[in-house]
């Protein structure tokens, strides 16, 4: 039977590569402060988070994102940064693309039209590669680690016995393209 709520989010996910260099980047970082290693599977960057949703309302959070007009853009993961607050370690941009900031605003604009409430704090595009982790001594800036982003999902967060899992429900390409 399918569940009658599902944690579900929108995000941009990284391709293989990508995934894989944050991943080596993650576990280098791991060795000086500790905490929650996020498994490389589920490395994203998060553009809207809407928590425990009814399966009904899926279909809504995917008409907003239906009507999304998003362009294409590079994204280069050049800055790590540590929150205190509550203990993440992060991997984001010095500079955010604009596109970027657009696709988050644009999404988020359209869900609060469908009735959805989102977190009121500004968008903060990171990547959480630590949970619980002591602050770092230094935050290197990463080279050379950067994708085409050329769509976004949404994505369901399950909590099993290793963790959260996520699963890509679905897809939607920028610009238009074919994803
Ligand atoms: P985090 O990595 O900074 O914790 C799935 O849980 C994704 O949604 C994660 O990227 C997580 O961000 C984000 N998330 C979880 N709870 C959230 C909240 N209350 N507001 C905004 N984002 C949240």
């Amino acid at each position: 039977m399918a569940p009658a709520t599902e944690r579900l989010f929108f995000a941009l996910w990284p391709p293989a590569e990508a995934a894989r260099q944050l991943y080596a980047l993650a576990r280098g970082c791991h060795a000086g402060c500790g905490g929650r290693l996020m498994p490389r599977d589920n490395l994203h960057l998060t553009l809207a988070f809407l928590g425990d949703t009814p399966a009904e309302r899926r279909l809504a959070a995917e008409a907003a994102a239906d009507g999304v007009v998003g362009v294409p853009f590079d994204l280069s993961l050049d800055r790590l940064g540590y929150w205190k607050h509550n203990r993440i370690l992060w991997a984001g941009c010095t500079q955010v693309p604009e596109a970027l900031q657009a696709l988050a605003a644009e999404l988020a604009a359209r869900l609060r039209e469908a009735g959805f409430e989102l977190e009121k704090r500004p968008f903060a595009a990171h990547l959480t590669l630590l949970r619980n982790a002591a602050p770092p001594a230094e935050l290197p800036a990463p080279e050379g680690i950067a994708w085409s982003v050329d769509a976004f999902v949404l994505a369901a967060s399950r909590l099993g016995p290793g963790g959260s899992r996520y699963e890509i429900l679905r897809r939607w390409p920028l610009g238009g393209g074919l994803v």
